[in-house]
């Protein structure tokens, strides 16, 4: 029985074009809906824009335009580099739309009818010159950690110690939207219950709906405590779908956003004459959701909470991705590596890129890095080397294939051997596996051609009838095996597939599992397939990603800040501009950002008691975006637990073993997440600009510095 498949991408922000991190996912799920599709299933592919919330309102206003105007001009730029990419939607559409909010009022319903809507005052900062309450990236100001007093941080962490707290906490804050003092004010918000839904969540979570590593995060994050109520809406002025029985209030993004995958089906149905509820209310559809980490919580607590109550059915699985680095680093705008899918396709074809994402990407979260020189090399020595060559080196050299398929000495069976496992590595999402497993196979087809050499039997072919043969058979393997590998690498590269099936005249329908060699027909004549991807034509990437002009709504929101990758949205942020995208320029010199600090007498540093400490442990702080749990050993059993604010510059990998620079009788700090007993010391202006101190080598754990 064919499976019905109903699958989306996250939807991307209508404020920022798409990048080449956005296109982890969009080429992810792109991929997987083809392998469905060649597998037989009923595989549907839909997509929108996410378009409200703050941003686009301040967008807006700095234009001079209309959101829907901007909407308008995204949703073309957006869908143009999908379809560059071949990333093919069977739906795109919007979450501005009145099919969306239709299906916001009906969710809202069922949320009020089962009771699970509060309502409470939420006293926040209010910017009175852009007359707008500030979520907590408009705000900067001076972190409150008496310890630290760092000015100009951020609205919810501090860059420099690592504190988290809210905006209000903050001293001298100050609105980055207008550069106004920001006020107190008090307003009434509407909060969706979750608590109520906790037993379902663990169940749901524990199910196999997600991987068996997030269930577990999870378990051990979020669902240890009692869930907290979601603020579900924003007071005037918001740009959103406002709340039918309460006027003046907005529903907040995060909670039209999901529906819209229900408004995109729908849409759909209403262009194909299908029935939306057969895909959304029909337990034997299966609802797959790809998205980044970053947006777990949404997708894995509120989401299934909000379908529960309103009827329809669960996701059967979200796929979780990771992050993209480039170079093992943040993407960044100012060594070019923020690179626009636009950018990309004005040097480089999207072929490249969709197998090296397809060979890095796992059914786990983990990030995946394009190290540019890997990129080319792997492309080159995998794509051209391995595969297209098996082509380019025979097809010219026989007009048609044998008459009967020579014996290869069992390459074509063992290939068609591993079809099974090659689709289920497809359908399991470890695209990674599926590639391998592909190489492995390109590697004895190479083998073959190589000792078999058609290229010394085409210069004794005209002389030698028996050569003549024997070339035309071994081209005919070499032919049959770069078709069986086309079909495997399908749903990966469908333009590659799309010149196997016509260069031997039987396109590449479906999985290949049944399929016999082909024998006897002409071989079309050979066009070139793909080029080998030219170094320099990366580097001129990279430049021109180095002159890009960040999308205007996220310069607007990115004055002055600097932010790392979220890896869980706090309650109450709102996440209308990927925090990722902003960077930080800390190029400027050391003494001006931190002129030298007063003397002071020797009595005062030795009360500072500084060790040599040995990272016996490091670990990413789940609910904590910039902070590291460390494990320092002082020699013996003495061990301390110190939180640092290093991870947008660390990999907790990277530090255990290592001696570090540790302020020893430093008062314990409660944060929220436990005890720091301590301070790891480090130079720099926090982000990238973390340098861990450590001594020269022969210091021991516990030796004081002096
Ligand atoms: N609008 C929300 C999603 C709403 S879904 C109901 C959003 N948009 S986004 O444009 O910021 O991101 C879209 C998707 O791209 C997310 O799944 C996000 O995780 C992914 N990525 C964005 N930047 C990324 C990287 N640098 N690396 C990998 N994936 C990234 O979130
Ligand atoms: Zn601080």
């Amino acid at each position: 029985m064919p499976r019905r498949i109903l699958t989306t991408s996250a939807l991307p922000y209508v404020n920022g074009h798409i990048h080449l991190g956005h296109l982890v996912e969009y080429l992810q799920t792109d991929i997987w809906v083809r392998f469905q599709r060649l597998a037989g299933n009923r595989c549907v592919y839909v997509c929108a824009d996410d378009t409200h919330g703050t941003a686009t309102m301040i967008r807006a206003r700095q234009e001079g335009r209309s959101e829907q105007e901007i909407i308008r001009d995204m949703a073309k730029a957006h869908q143009d580099d999908f379809a560059a990419f071949d990333i093919r939607f069977d739906h795109y559409g919007s979450t501005d739309s009145s099919s969306n909010q239709v299906l916001v009022n009906e969710f809202w319903a069922a949320l009020r009818a089962a009771g699970r809507v509060v309502e409470k005052d939420v006293t926040q900062l209010f910017d009175p010159k852009a007359g707008t309450f500030l979520a907590d990236r408009f705000v900067r100001g001076t972190c409150p950690n008496p310890a630290c007093r760092s000015p100009d941080q951020p609205g919810d962490s501090c860059d420099k110690c690592g504190t988290t707290y809210s905006p209000t906490d903050l001293i001298d804050p100050v609105s980055t939207l207008s550069g106004a003092k920001p006020e107190l004010r008090s307003a009434r918000h509407y909060f969706v219950q979750l608590e109520p839904f906790h037993a379902f969540l663990d169940q749901w979570t524990q199910s196999g709906a997600v991987h068996p590593d997030i269930a577990k995060w999870l378990k051990n994050t979020f669902l240890a405590d009692a869930l907290r109520d979601w603020d579900v809406s924003r007071p005037a002025p918001y740009f959103g779908f406002e709340i039918p029985d309460a006027p003046g209030n907005y529903f907040y993004v995060w909670l039209d956003a999901p529906i819209g995958y229900i408004a995109a089906t729908r849409d759909w149905c209403n262009a194909t004459g299908e029935d939306y509820r057969r895909w959304w209310k029909d337990p034997s559809c299966e609802v797959h959701h790809f998205i980044g980490k970053d947006i777990t919580y949404f997708h894995t607590l509120f989401w299934p909470a909000m379908l529960q109550t309103a009827g329809y059915a669960l996701p059967k699985q979200v796929h979780i991705h990771g992050f993209l680095t480039v170079d093992g680093e943040k993407m960044s705008k100012s060594k070019g590596t923020f690179i626009r899918a636009r950018t990309y396709l004005e040097h480089l074809d999207p072929a490249y890129l969709r197998y090296f994402y397809a060979s890095k990407l796992t059914a786990k979260a983990e990030d995946i890095d394009l190290n540019l020189e890997e990129f080319a090399a792997k492309v080159n020595s995998d794509l051209i080397g391995k595969v297209v060559n098996l082509a380019s080196r025979t097809a010219r050299f026989i007009p048609a294939l044998s008459a009967v398929y020579p014996d290869d000495g069992g390459l074509f069976a063992a290939g068609a051997a591993e079809s099974a496992a090659i689709a289920q590595a497809y359908d399991e999402g470890d695209f990674n596996q599926a590639m391998r497993r592909i190489m492995a196979l390109a590697d004895r087809a190479n083998e073959y051609v190589e000792k078999a050499a058609p290229w010394a039997l085409k210069k004794s072919a005209a002389t030698n009838p028996a050569d003549a043969e024997r070339l035309a058979q071994v081209c005919t393997v070499s032919l049959n095996l770069f078709r069986q590998l086309a079909g495997y690498l399908a749903p990966v590269l469908p333009r590659l597939a799309d010149q196997a099936g016509t260069l031997l005249g039987r396109p590449i329908a479906a999985w290949s599992n049944a399929d016999a060699p082909v024998v006897g027909v002409p071989v079309a004549g050979f066009a070139r397939m793909l080029d080998r991807v030219d170094p320099a034509k990366v580097a001129a990437m990279v430049a021109g990603g180095r002159l890009e002009d960040p999308a205007p709504a996220k310069a607007a929101a990115a004055t002055g800040s600097s932010t790392a990758p979220i890896t869980v949205p706090a309650h109450e942020v709102e996440l209308t501009v990927p925090l990722d995208e902003i960077e930080t320029e800390s190029d400027s010199a050391a003494l001006r950002d931190e002129p030298l600090a007063a003397v002071i007498d020797f009595a005062a540093f030795s009360r500072v008691d500084l060790r040599v400490a040995e990272v016996l442990a490091a670990e990413d702080v789940p609910k904590a975006k910039k902070i590291i749990k460390l494990t320092l050993g002082l020699g013996g059993s003495e061990r301390r637990t110190v939180f640092a604010g290093i991870k947008s510059a660390y990999k907790p990998e990277q530090l255990v073993g290592r001696l570090i620079v540790f302020v020893a009788n430093l008062e314990p700090r409660k944060m929220s997440f436990g005890v720091s007993e301590g301070m790891a010391l480090a130079a720099g202006l926090g982000e990238q600009e973390i340098f861990l101190l450590s001594p020269d080598t022969g210091a021991k754990p516990g030796m004081r510095i002096h």
